[in-house]
């Protein structure tokens, strides 16, 4: 099997004996590895993402679940991380899902897992996500509204002492906007909305404030990018939120813009770079936050099909890198077999045999067309 870039790895592996000494030299940190890519012919020819990104200003990242770390190519898993960028996004270990299960019980290893391998390769740690009313265990959604109030704000004290001065940027609210929900604001329903109603961000924002007062808090917000009437509502009542907040003086320092991209949806990236810039109009910065090409509407054949999810990246990227309020870039994961789409593609259609390839590196953790669209894209952006 090749493993592209890390072809090479995977040679220096044999020599060092295989993929438990690789994950043995990741474990000892970014320059360990980056030491063993550099012994290897070729290797230093060609900067990773990261390095290009922040060239030009930009922290780029990956979103990494700690778990792929036990999986077979787990070591590859962690070098490709390490060769392209500089931050990462917990997708899994800091959600309530996951650290809540049941009532009373607080299931702190995968996040810790996760801080201790960022501190250990000096890589920045967006941590995803405090307050959000979906993706929650079902003990929270029995409690009363006096019971919310409190978990909000243990759960808010508790992350954010546990993991001071270790977390670049906290997701502090999650996608606020959900117009199906058909509530005043287009605000997403659920038990933190029912509590405390809009106060419910405010809240959580002025807490991270108290608790940490120099990670980056972030308001991050899904669906804005589609140039049809779903894109439109989600912008606007967005916006209109964003303004209320400003307004009352909410300590927000950037606001995160997920960029699910779709192969099946209109695009029209004038219009989103005029979103950005109301955005930036009110002080903030931009996070692109967990950017992905959903392919499933892109020709079948696999030559065609990357072609095709390069340019949207390309497209999508030209104009966001272009805008000064952006710092930074993060990928819902780096290589296809990881990335969400897969996994749920996967449990849906079990016998299919068209895979998504909606990310920068395929199966063996090789450059696919999408990676190169986003290194000329990253060369050619104005320096900030
Ligand atoms: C997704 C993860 O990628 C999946 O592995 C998990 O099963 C569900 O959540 N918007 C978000 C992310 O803010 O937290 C979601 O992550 C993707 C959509």
């Amino acid at each position: 099997m090749g493993w592209g870039p890390a072809g090479q790895i995977s040679r220096r592996a044999a020599l060092l004996g295989g993929a438990a000494s690789l994950a043995a030299a990741t474990a000892t940190g970014r320059h360990a590895v980056s030491a063993s890519l550099r012994s290897e012919p070729g290797a230093a020819a060609r900067l990773g993402l990261g390095d290009i990104a922040a060239r030009n200003g930009i922290v780029l990242g990956a979103s990494f679940a700690v778990h792929e770390l036990d999986t077979p190519y787990g070591a590859h898993y962690a070098a490709a991380y390490l060769a392209d960028v500089r931050s990462v996004t917990s997708e899994l270990s800091f959600k309530m899902s996951v650290l809540r299960p049941t009532a009373g019980v607080i299931n702190l290893d995968p996040a810790d897992r996760l801080v201790d391998f960022a501190a250990r390769n000096r890589l920045k740690l967006r941590a995803h996500t405090l307050v959000w009313n979906d993706d929650l265990p079902d003990w929270i959604h029995r409690l009363g509204p006096g019971e919310v109030e409190l978990l909000l704000e243990a759960h808010t004290t508790t992350l954010m002492e546990r993991y001071r001065g270790k977390v670049w940027a906290w997701d502090v609210v999650n996608e606020p906007i959900a117009p199906w929900d058909h509530l005043p604001g287009n605000l997403r329903k659920g038990p933190f909305l029912t509590a405390l109603g809009e106060g419910y961000i405010a809240r959580a924002f002025h807490l991270a404030r108290s608790l940490d007062p120099t990670a980056l808090l972030v308001i991050n917000e899904a669906q804005t990018e589609t140039d049809d009437e779903n894109g439109r509502v989600f912008r606007t009542s967005f916006l209109a939120l964003l303004k209320r907040l400003r307004a009352k003086g909410v300590p927000i320092d950037a606001v995160g813009l997920q960029a699910h991209l779709r192969s099946d949806r209109r695009y029209d990236f004038a219009v989103f770079k005029g979103f950005l810039d109301e955005i930036a109009a009110l002080g903030y910065a931009i996070h692109i936050t967990e950017l992905d090409v959903n392919d499933s509407a892109f020709p079948a054949d696999e030559k065609r099909r990357d072609a095709a999810v390069a340019d949207l990246y390309r497209r999508f990227l030209t104009v966001v890198l272009a805008h000064r309020a952006v710092t930074a870039v993060t990928f819902w994961q780096l290589a296809d077999h990881t990335s969400w789409l897969t996994y749920m593609a996967r449990n849906e259609s079990p016998n299919s045999r068209r895979r998504p390839r909606p990310l920068l590196l395929d199966d063996a953790f090789k450059r696919k067309p999408a990676w190169f669209a986003v290194e000329s894209a990253l060369k050619e952006m104005p320096p900030r």
